[in-house]
């Protein structure tokens, strides 16, 4: 029990699923602010091991090797004001796990069964008191199917890509638009036609179509329906 009176399994979940660029990363993170709550980006896990893949020498298609891995990955996540630091194996990979590069291993790595396993029940630890904002794909089909509101966030192939030209350019990054609209394409591909846990809306998910919505639209309407649901500080 926490001092809420709140035990880690019973603490309340908000999923939210969708493609890359479809907002919610920044979505959840506000969302997990807003609420006081725990945040799990769960991309990043298939990142760094994509990643500690590349700095063993592990091909990215070898599941036995890459299972050990992902289950032992060396990871600390670091909460600072200006964002969340990533330590993988004592070093400070937070950029190096952003780029399209690592997105790209990172899709690779996701979609062999041994390594969604082997993270699962990592993912799971992050359920604790007083409430768990979950990010990725499978959070309200696989991981998490309990959560107590569900939502899968999209945009059209175009608005995703210009919103990740804007950022790359923001952070003063080269970035083709053309380019960037067929990484996104490629990458919904694998990751809606994989095998296991594809990119799929859970049954009593609520979708949002997010093309036409600011940030603050969606974290003010994601806020508003778990209030209306009872739970958050506006409940
Ligand atoms: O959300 P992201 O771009 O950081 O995710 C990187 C890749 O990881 C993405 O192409 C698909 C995969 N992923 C996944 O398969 N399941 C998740 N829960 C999160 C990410």
């Amino acid at each position: 029990m926490s001092e809420h009176g709140v035990t880690a399994t019973q603490a309340p979940i908000l999923t939210i699923d969708g493609p890359g660029g479809s907002g919610k990363g920044t979505i959840s993170r506000l969302v997990a602010d807003r609420l006081g709550w725990n945040l799990l980006d769960s991309g990043a896990l298939y990142r760094l091991t994509g990643l500690a893949a590349l700095r063993h020498g592990v091909d990215l298609t070898d599941e036995a090797a890459l299972e050990p891995l992902a289950a032992h990955l060396d990871v600390v996540f670091e909460p600072m004001p200006e964002g969340v630091r990533v330590i993988l194996e004592g070093e400070d990979v937070t950029r190096a796990i952003r780029t399209e590069q690592a997105g790209d291993r990172a899709s690779q790595v996701a979609a062999l069964p041994a390594v969604r396993r082997a993270l699962l029940q990592r993912q799971r630890n992050f359920q604790q008191p007083p409430g768990l904002v979950a990010d990725g794909r499978d959070m309200g089909t696989v991981v998490f199917p309990q959560a107590e509101l569900k939502i899968f966030l999209t945009a059209s192939a175009e608005e995703r890509a210009m919103r990740r030209y804007r950022q790359l350019r923001e952070a003063g990054e080269t970035a083709s638009l053309s380019s960037l609209l067929k990484e996104i394409q490629v990458r919904d591909t694998r990751d809606m036609q994989r095998s296991v846990a594809p990119l799929l809306p859970a049954d009593d998910a609520i979708e949002l179509d997010t093309t036409h919505l600011t940030i603050p639209e969606v974290v003010e309407r994601l806020t508003a329906t778990l209030a209306q649901r009872g739970l958050g500080p506006e409940a």
